[in-house]
């Protein structure tokens, strides 16, 4: 079935709120120590790299992949690393950079797992809030836009690998 692409947010809206964002980012760290940005594949590649040059303190960088397995609904307990850190986030000031906290069950998982390893702050990023879908309490700190319901692609974003390289965010539905 072909898909019909919505313009919902453009790339330059994208760009202006990413602006603010880094500010809210910047002001909200003191101190001289690295602040650990932390990105989750694949979808947030793009809005990550984009971020982390909107933050005016020194950053380190690293990635992590989750992969669910059993039920096509993610539950936390069928959530696991494809890829995990490479640095020690120890004693620092972390901050996870995701594309889109729906349900919070991704989120979740990932939040439990890196407490665990004793950060000394842990905040999340996230591009796209899908707050009002969320079945785990998972508090987006810094959060581009707000959305209610509909799948979206574009700047990262993916349906099926595809339309990721997408500049602005469209709305995917079936063409009728
Ligand atoms: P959660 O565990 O339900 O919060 O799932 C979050 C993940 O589902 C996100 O990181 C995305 O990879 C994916 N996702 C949720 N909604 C969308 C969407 O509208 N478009 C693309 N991916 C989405
Ligand atoms: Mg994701």
């Amino acid at each position: 079935m072909a898909h019909k692409l919505t313009p919902f947010i453009t790339a330059e809206q994208i760009a202006e709120r990413n602006v603010e964002l880094g500010r809210e980012i910047t002001e909200s760290y003191s101190g001289d120590e690295p602040l650990v940005c932390i990105c989750v594949l694949k979808g947030a590649f793009l809005f990550f790299a984009d971020i982390i040059r909107r933050i005016d303190r020194e950053i380190e960088i690293d990635f992590v992949r989750l992969a669910s397995y059993g039920s096509a609904t993610s539950r936390s307990e069928d959530i696991v690393f494809s890829k995990d850190l490479e640095i020690s986030i120890e004693g620092k000031d972390v901050l996870v950079i995701e594309d889109i906290v729906d349900t919070g069950h991704s989120m979740d998982f990932l939040l439990h797992v890196l407490r665990r390893r004793n950060p000394k702050s842990l905040k999340i990023c996230a591009l796209i809030d899908k707050h009002e879908r969320r079945e785990k309490a998972v508090t987006v700190d810094f959060a581009g836009f707000k959305l209610s319901d509909g799948f979206i692609v574009g700047y990262g974003l993916d349906y099926d690998e595809r339309y990721r390289e997408l500049g602005g965010i469209f709305e995917l539905s079936n063409e009728s």
